[in-house]
């Protein structure tokens, strides 16, 4: 049997990692500041991580939500701490997709409503409705298409109030990006998420925060949605929430009242998986890495823009698009295979750095370095 051949790879395997440094077959070293897709948030191979997962794995794996699960528990109780949501219930889940699939039909359960609101160049995920509010037709089969999701130019205050004219109380929720990432870190605006929030009040419709890749603390804060000062009705959660084991989750606010059966899942917030998202918030609280991803991604940014060739530098924290002219195409390529460095990459040309949330100066100094070099080609 062979692959189902949907991933375009790069010819390298990684046969070890620790911190943000992962290693090739032949023993080459690389600086890794795209974290797998954003996923390694507290570096690779961390030692609380793996110890908190190995004696995890030798008291008890796995098992389904049909018994106690203390970690469970123990898990809302600290990300509502890191997040600052106290007051909020968590759902756990395995993939961001999931995470944004059980938001949005949480919301629908909430108001009864269909129609739901979503941005040009938004990704959130590929199963069914995911996928449909996501803005990439290519990806939509035709079994995903519904006349249930509304596209709006993002940004753009003056489209969101003539739709919540238009469609008024058949609006079901807002979904959107703090940071879109997919989409070439585009930030909203503090005053779009402020109308998303009065809009969402004014007609009892769900504001859906999709933090998948721009929350878990990268940009410096938790969510970077909160940057706007208005809470989401929720949150969606995956990438960094467990280093690298798939767990996912939503942040539920109070105002949504569960009933047994209305979500579920086999594996969402098993054992390990919970073990996992405790280590990560355990190290983030412990070693303050908000706040160094705050730091380092500020000055990391602050250093991009003094580059000539550069066309634009946007993101948070380290949450980072460096924007190239068309007449540079190779660059990230080059970083990776002479310079040895991953970075991610959204289209047309732009390069995205999504390190883990420890990456120190010196780091994001060799990689300045290399870049300039890169950029002269
Ligand atoms: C903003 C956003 N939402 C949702 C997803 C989907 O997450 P997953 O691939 O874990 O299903 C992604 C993945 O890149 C994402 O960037």
């Amino acid at each position: 049997m062979n692959l189902f051949d949907v991933y375009p790879l790069n010819n390298i395997e990684i046969t070890k990692a620790s911190g943000s440094t992962v290693w090739d077959a032949n023993g080459q070293a690389y600086l890794d500041l795209y974290g797998g897709h954003a996923v390694i948030s507290i570096g690779h191979t961390h030692p609380h991580y793996v110890e908190r997962l190995t004696t995890q794995l030798n008291k008890v794996g796995f098992y389904s939500n049909s018994v106690l699960i203390p970690l469970q528990v123990e898990l809302a109780e600290k990300l509502g701490k890191v997040s600052g949501k106290k007051d909020y219930h968590l759902f756990l889940c395995n993939s961001g997709a999931e995470a944004n699939e059980n938001a949005l039909k949480l919301a629908s359960f909430y108001n009864g409503r269909k129609k739901v609101i979503a941005f040009k160049g938004a990704f959130h995920g590929r199963t069914s409705l995911a996928v449909s509010a996501t803005d990439n037709p290519k990806i939509i089969a035709p079994v995903n298409e519904t006349d249930n999701i509304v596209f709006l130019p993002h940004n753009d205050e003056a489209a969101l109030s003539a739709a919540f004219t238009k469609y008024g109380s058949e609006i079901c929720a807002v979904i959107i990006e703090g940071i879109q990432g997919v989409g070439g870190i585009k930030e909203a605006s503090v005053s779009f998420l402020q109308q998303i929030r009065a809009l969402c009040d004014q007609y009892n419709a769900v504001y859906i925060a999709d933090s998948v890749q721009c929350g878990y603390g990268r940009t410096g804060l938790f969510y970077s949605h909160d940057y706007a000062g208005v809470e989401a009705d929720v949150y969606t959660m995956a990438k960094g929430m467990g280093n690298g084991f798939p767990v996912a989750g939503i942040s539920i606010s109070p105002k949504f009242k569960p009933w047994h059966g209305m979500l579920g899942t086999t594996f969402g917030g098993n054992h390990l998986a919970c073990a996992a998202a405790l280590a990560v918030l355990e190290i983030m609280d412990q070693d303050q890495l908000m706040q160094n991803a705050e730091k380092v991604g500020s000055y990391l940014i602050e250093e991009l823009k003094k580059i000539e060739g550069v066309k634009e530098v946007r993101g948070r924290g380290l949450m980072i698009g460096i924007e190239l002219p068309e007449s540079l195409p190779n660059v990230k390529k080059d970083l990776l295979f002479k310079h040895h460095i991953f970075t991610g990459e959204a289209k047309p040309n732009v390069i995205r750095l999504l390190p883990a949330l420890n990456l120190n100066k010196e780091q994001a100094d060799h990689f300045l370095n290399e870049f300039k070099i890169a950029l002269k080609g």
